[in-house]
């Protein structure tokens, strides 16, 4: 395939890595609507892009779509020569913890060598470059609050916890967190992080908790539920998110860590009903009975992480962020989008992921 040409633009380019995936999109989105900024969205589109989830901005005058991968050094050289991004905004990686249990060693790839080598090829670029731009740049790397592993019943993750990542996935982020610490203090590269909690909306991949068992119940397949249900998660929806790491790479203080939250504590077993209550209402089973029939408890993830709870406070005090979207709504509008594109994710399910369980290997 040819080149891509460079944009003609004056206002900032960003480069966005992991661009086709669930969050990486909502930010691409963010970004040309919201500001004047131009995109370049880098993307190995693994199983989990979704091109489709860009179609209508695939002609947009500020963006160019790169397909490449992190591992590949020549290529990210290549790129930042061509594109000349003012800042990165990092958000490829393998995402799903119980893929990471079947298979490590592509996170370990991924997460961890590719995010070095995009460290090493951003920090040739950065240092060559003069004046203002070198100033404003400054590089965001998206990560999880997995990293801080796991909570009891009560207390919550700030961002002096102490790292102690139980999972692959989990391992993994951290490892990169920590090389993004050590190019800021070793080579002075403009770093700055972001610790989220689980997001959930739109172009979501079947994998994960909330679109897997909206798509299992229309299916009528039993609806399953790891161990006894009652492991807590902190939910956000996915705009705000997208929202929440534009205000951290625009006004965010070069070396530091963000939290970011939605204060949306539910076990499983809550949300799994609550989907279930809002199906019954959208689109109630042919034979009538409600969803939360087909909850099947079944064999827990191996090392499952008991509670996430994000403390955001530095977020939302510094950098004066918050999230817009109520959890109901989000919800509600979560259900109906997955409802109103069927054929997003029938084309996965038939191509990519037939909706197996998962992380017992
Ligand atoms: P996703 O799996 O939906 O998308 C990941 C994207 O990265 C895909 O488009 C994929 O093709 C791309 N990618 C994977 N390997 C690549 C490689 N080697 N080179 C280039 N591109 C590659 O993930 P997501 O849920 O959108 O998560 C995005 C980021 O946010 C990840 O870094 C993840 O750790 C982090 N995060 C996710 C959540 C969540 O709830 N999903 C929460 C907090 C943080
Ligand atoms: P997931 O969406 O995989 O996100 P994460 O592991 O990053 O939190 O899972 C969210 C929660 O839902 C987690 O506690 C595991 C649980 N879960 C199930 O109970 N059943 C399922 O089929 C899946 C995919 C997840």
């Amino acid at each position: 395939m040819p080149p891509s040409q460079a944009l003609q633009t004056k206002a900032p380019v960003i480069l966005v890595t992991g661009g086709s995936g669930f969050i990486g999109s909502a930010l691409v989105r963010h970004i040309l609507d919201e500001t004047d900024c131009s995109v370049i969205n880098l993307d190995a589109l693994t199983y989990a892009a979704s091109p489709r989830t860009l179609n209508a901005y695939r002609n947009h005058p500020r963006y160019v779509f790169e397909h490449k991968n992190i591992c590949d050094k020549d290529s990210i050289k290549a790129l930042l020569s061509r594109h000349k991004p003012d800042g990165i905004i990092h958000l490829a990686a393998e995402s799903h913890v119980d893929r990471s249990i079947d298979n490590p060693l592509s996170f370990v790839w991924t997460n961890v060598v590719g995010t070095c080598n995009l460290l090493d090829e951003a920090h040739s670029y950065w240092k060559k470059l003069d004046g203002g731009k070198r100033d404003n740049f400054r590089f965001l790397h998206v990560s999880t609050d997995e990293v801080y592993g796991s909570l009891g019943e009560t207390g919550v993750f700030t961002e002096e916890s102490a790292y102690a990542p139980n999972s692959p996935y989990a391992a993994s982020k951290a490892s990169s967190d920590h090389f993004i610490r050590a190019w800021h203090h070793t080579h002075g590269l403009p770093v700055l992080i972001s610790n989220c909690s689980n997001n959930f909306g739109p172009y979501q991949f079947p994998e994960k908790l909330i679109p897997l068992m909206i798509i299992k119940a229309l299916r009528g397949e039993p609806l399953p539920v790891y161990g006894k249900g009652l492991n807590v998660r902190d939910w956000l929806y996915v705009e705000d998110h997208a929202d929440a790491l534009w205000t951290i790479y625009s006004k965010g203080k070069i070396g530091t860590s963000y939290n970011v939250g939605g204060n949306n504590e539910f076990t499983n077993i809550e949300i799994v009903r609550r989907l279930c209550s809002l199906l019954d209402e959208y689109a109630p089973a042919a034979n009538d009975n409600p969803y939360s029939d087909l909850i099947t408890y079944v064999a827990d993830r191996p090392g499952h992480d008991l509670r996430y709870a994000i403390d955001s406070t530095r977020l939302c005090r510094d950098l004066e962020w918050q999230p817009k979207q109520d959890f109901e709504e989000g919800l509600r509008k979560t259900v109906r989008w997955y409802l109103d594109n069927r054929s997003w994710w029938q084309e996965i399910l038939d191509n990519n992921y037939a909706g197996a369980r998962l992380g017992l290997a």
